[in-house]
């Protein structure tokens, strides 16, 4: 007799209602586990140093359009300093350094977090304030379309940035389990953005008990330096 492969049960309604169940069940199906988590945080001496880089980057990238810079003319959350207009918007403006901070911090976090439940509620939480959330003072609004074009952009540059990079080029092994890794968490973080822009699950995401809640995680000016 043919051995019947066992199959596990998945409780559809918490995948929408409990996130960390949903970061579990995602890390489980992706095989994201200690191993990867290691490997980011070995990719930690290599990643710091071109943090500023891979943020002036970024904001390269979503200045190089009007539809995606428009939405820095807008108060972000915690900024109350001068807003520039569109014309007058550079990668300088107060507001831009401001956001600059925020994705730095972000980035450094990847490498060097406990991958715990707070830093589940992080990444949810970065996901779910790209959306005009009531737990937010500002009203932005990114619309999908442009996270998954700058998710696109943003893995690219990282292999490009990581494959050839010296201090990997002795340990291939590693280097292929960093560049998994980091595709396998991007991937990850990308889901807790569309989870909040995709129809499904939506009745439920309303009434799940910790939508209500908003991180203290990076609010409480935890740096997350090296
Ligand atoms: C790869 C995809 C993206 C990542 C990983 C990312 C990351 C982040 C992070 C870490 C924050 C700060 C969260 C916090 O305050 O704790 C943030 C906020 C923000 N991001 Fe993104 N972002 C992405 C895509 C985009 C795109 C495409 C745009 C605009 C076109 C954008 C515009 C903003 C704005 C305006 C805020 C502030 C929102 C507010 O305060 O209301 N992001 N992002």
């Amino acid at each position: 007799m043919p051995a019947i492969p066992s199959i596990k049960h998945i409780d559809r309604d918490r995948l929408y209602t409990d996130r960390l169940y949903r970061y579990q069940y995602i890390c489980e199906v992706a095989n994201f586990g200690e191993e990867d988590i290691k490997a980011l945080k070995a990719s930690a001496s290599i990643v710091a140093p071109l943090v500023p880089a891979i943020v002036d980057a970024v904001y390269e990238r979503l200045f190089s359009y009007k539809i995606t810079k428009s939405v820095f003319t807008q108060k972000n959350e915690g900024f109350t300093g001068h807003m520039d207009d569109l014309d007058h918007l550079n990668l300088t403006s107060d507001t831009i350094k401001f956001r600059k901070d925020f994705l730095k911090r972000y980035l450094v976090k990847l490498v060097t977090a406990e991958y715990d439940a707070k830093f589940v509620t992080y990444l949810d939480w970065v996901g779910r304030i790209h959306t005009n959330t009531p737990l937010k003072k500002s009203k932005i609004n990114v619309e999908y379309v442009h996270v998954g074009a700058l998710f696109t952009w943003l893995h690219g540059f990282l292999v490009e940035a990581l494959d050839p990079h010296p201090k990997l080029a002795k340990d291939p092994v590693l280097r292929g389990k960093i560049l998994a890794a980091f595709s396998k968490l991007l991937w990850i973080q990308n889901d807790f953005f569309a989870k909040y822009y995709v129809l499904d699950g939506q009745d439920l995401l309303q009434s799940a008990p910790e939508a209500q809640a908003r991180p203290e995680f990076m609010m409480s000016g935890s740096s997350g330096e090296l």
